[in-house]
C-alpha cells in the first residue's frame, strides 16, 4: 500500500489555481453528480463549463451518462461547482485519481460536498425511484486495503487517522430531511446505509445476501472514496442516492440488473431530484 499512487500538494493546487483564473465563481458548495443525474448541473445559471480534458492535472471519465465536465455557476443564487461526471474504480482509476477532484475543490474554498449516486436497494422497505439520503457508509474496498488515505499523509489535507463517524452532516441532514417534506417527496424519500463495492459486475444473489445481513440499505459503486477525502479535508457531506432498481436476493427471481434500468429511472426522477438538491443548496 505504500506504493500507491498519489498526488503531490503543488498537482492539486496547479489545477486549483488554473479554475481560479479561468472563473469569477468562488463556489462554496460541489455537487458530484452520479449516473443519470448530470442533469443537475444544467440547472446552473450563468454558467462557465471546463471540459475534464481542458483542466491540467484532471483526469477524465469513460462511462456512459457521463458528460465528463466541470460547470461553475449559480444554485438558486449560491455559486456551486458540479462535476457533470465522476471517476469510478472499476474504471480502473485508483482511489488517489476517483478523488482527485474533491482536493481541488477543497483549494478552490468549498465547503461543502454534496455527493449524488445511483444505486441498488436492498432494504426490502425500499421501492424504485426512492430517494435516500445517506446517514452513513460501509468502505467495502477499504476493507481490502483500498483506501484513498492509504499512503504518506499531507498533513495541508488533514489528519493520518481522520475520523469517520460523523461522516454525514447532521445539519445537512436535517435541511434535507425538512426540504424533501416541503417539496413533497416524502412518499419516496428515505435514509440508510449506503455500501460501496468496487463494481463493475452487480452483486451475485448471495452477495446481496451478505450486504443485507451488515445493514446495508443500498449498494453501488462510486462515493465513499470521495466522501472519506472530503472528511479527511474537513468538507461537510451531504449525501444522497437514487434507487434505480432492487437488487436479486432469491433465486426463483427472474430479474437482472442492467445499466439501461439505472439510467431510466435517473431519466423518470431527475426533476424531484433536481428540486429536492436546488432547494437544499438554496437553504445551505
Ligand atoms: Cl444493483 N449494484 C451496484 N453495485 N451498483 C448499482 C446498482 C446495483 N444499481 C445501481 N447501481
Amino acid at each position: 500500500a505504500s506504493s500507491q499512487c498519489s498526488y503531490t500538494y503543488e498537482k492539486y493546487k496547479e489545477t486549483a489555481d488554473w479554475l481560479l483564473s479561468h472563473t469569477h465563481i468562488r463556489p462554496k458548495v460541489a455537487i458530484i453528480c452520479g449516473t443519470g443525474l448530470g442533469g443537475l448541473a444544467d440547472l446552473l445559471d450563468s454558467k462557465t463549463v471546463f471540459p475534464y480534458k481542458d483542466i491540467p492535472n484532471f483526469p477524465r471519465s469513460t462511462v456512459e451518462g457521463h458528460a465528463g465536465q466541470l460547470v461553475f455557476g449559480d444554485l438558486k443564487g449560491k455559486q456551486c461547482v458540479c462535476m457533470q461526471g465522476r471517476f469510478h474504480f472499476y474504471e480502473g482509476y485508483s482511489t488517489a485519481t476517483v478523488t482527485y477532484p474533491v482536493r481541488v475543490f477543497f483549494l478552490l474554498g468549498v465547503e461543502t460536498l454534496i455527493v449524488t449516486n445511483a444505486a441498488g436497494g436492498i432494504n426490502p422497505k425500499f421501492n424504485v425511484g426512492d430517494i435516500m439520503m445517506i446517514k452513513d457508509h460501509i468502505n467495502f474496498p477499504g476493507f481490502a486495503g483500498q483506501n484513498p488515505l492509504c499512503g504518506q499523509n499531507d498533513e495541508k489535507f488533514g489528519v493520518r487517522f481522520p475520523c469517520m463517524s460523523d461522516a454525514y452532516d447532521k445539519a445537512w441532514a436535517q435541511l434535507t430531511r425538512q426540504t424533501a417534506e416541503e417539496q413533497g417527496c416524502s412518499s419516496f424519500f428515505q435514509e440508510g446505509v449506503y455500501c460501496m463495492l468496487a463494481g463493475p459486475t452487480f452483486e451475485t444473489i448471495a452477495e446481496c445476501k451478505v450486504l443485507q445481513l451488515l445493514g446495508a440499505d443500498a449498494v453501488g459503486m462510486s462515493t465513499v472514496p470521495e466522501v472519506v477525502v472530503a472528511r479527511h479535508c474537513g468538507l461537510r457531506v451531504l449525501g444522497l442516492s437514487l434507487i434505480t432498481n432492487k437488487v436479486v436476493i432469491t433465486y426463483d427471481s427472474e430479474e437482472r440488473a442492467n445499466h439501461e434500468e439505472v439510467l431510466e429511472i435517473g431519466r423518470i426522477r431527475t426533476k424531484d431530484f433536481q428540486r429536492l438538491v436546488s432547494h437544499v443548496v438554496a437553504k445551505m
